[in-house]
């Protein structure tokens, strides 16, 4: 077998997950390559997924802009991405495409990877900042592993009530604003950051301030440019636990080659070339 995989979106020419993935097939000893798609949004979208049909690619990643506009191209779409409603990973088999959507189970599994505690006990308190796309999948990814005492902090906190509301939500699951997320920081034992507040140019500034935190917490930024945001940086030096947002990019993948391939690539010592290839 010899894997045709790909990734589209717009602007994509320093993606790094042409190297993640054809890693990801020497690490399995399987043969392939990955190629990069970029679709300009001023072309057809409809007539370069004709042409992108005719590739006959095994599967395929989709990025910015494209992935809430794969959806009516598709015969399945699988229960999570149907959930979030963006796919970023599509099958293609048996002439159809079958939409996944892996971002918040790789972001998952990603802190479970690197705080195992986070994989037997499902009561801890999180606390998701941000109600965005990226929240959506996090929070989903949560759900689906059990997790059942979630509070969504958002700036209009009508979006984090609207977020719960579109979800299986357990009754515990609560939306408050960043304001009041600010004066109940000290009884969260994981906080994840999910907003772009921090993300270069502007990396100053932190979404939250985080003084009185609870003894071991975990905090997460899915920020990654920089690595160590301020808000990771305060964090540690508050006594916080940290996890790096760039993992997630490494998880997300491994899922999607496991739906292309039915293989678990090893994604051991990748972390630090990838942080390496972050910092340029
Ligand atoms: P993504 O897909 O990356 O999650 P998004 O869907 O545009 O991006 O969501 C951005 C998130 O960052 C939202 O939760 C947004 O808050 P609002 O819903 O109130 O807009 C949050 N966000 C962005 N800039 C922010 C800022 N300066 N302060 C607080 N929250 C911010």
């Amino acid at each position: 077998m010899y894997y045709q995989l790909g990734l589209i979106g717009y602007p994509i020419q320093h993606s790094l997950s042409p190297w993640i993935h054809e890693t990801f097939l020497q690490r399995t000893d399987q043969k392939g390559n990955y190629s990069l798609i970029e679709i300009d949004p001023k072309m057809s979208f409809a007539s370069e997924v004709e042409t992108l049909r005719e590739r006959n690619l095994h599967g395929f990643n989709v990025t910015v802009p494209y992935k809430e506009k794969i959806i009516p191209y598709l015969q399945d779409i699988d229960d999570q991405a149907k959930q979030i409603g963006a796919v970023n990973t599509v099958l293609c088999k048996n002439g159809k495409w079958i939409g996944y959507n892996t971002d918040g189970i790789g972001y998952v599994r990603s802190l479970q990877h690197h705080y195992p505690e986070l994989k037997k006990d499902k009561g801890k308190q999180i606390l998701i900042l941000g109600a965005g796309g990226a929240a959506k999948g996090i929070y989903a990814a949560l759900l689906k592993d059990d997790f059942h005492q979630i509070t969504i902090a958002n700036r209009t906190v009508e979006k984090a009530k609207a977020l719960l509301m579109n979800q299986h939500s357990d009754v515990n699951d609560k939306a408050i604003t960043i304001k009041e997320a600010e004066k109940t920081i000290t009884q969260y034992d994981v906080i994840i950051q999910t907003t772009s507040v921090g993300m270069k140019p502007n990396e100053t500034e932190t979404i939250v301030s985080l003084q009185t935190l609870k003894e071991n917490v975990i905090v997460s930024d899915i920020v990654y440019q920089p690595l160590y945001t301020s808000f990771l940086q305060k964090a540690q030096s508050f006594g916080a636990r940290i996890h790096l947002g760039h993992t997630m990019l490494l998880y997300q993948a491994q899922y999607a080659f496991e739906i292309w391939t039915n293989q678990t690539p090893n994604v051991e010592r990748m972390d630090e070339e990838l942080q390496k290839k972050l910092e340029g």
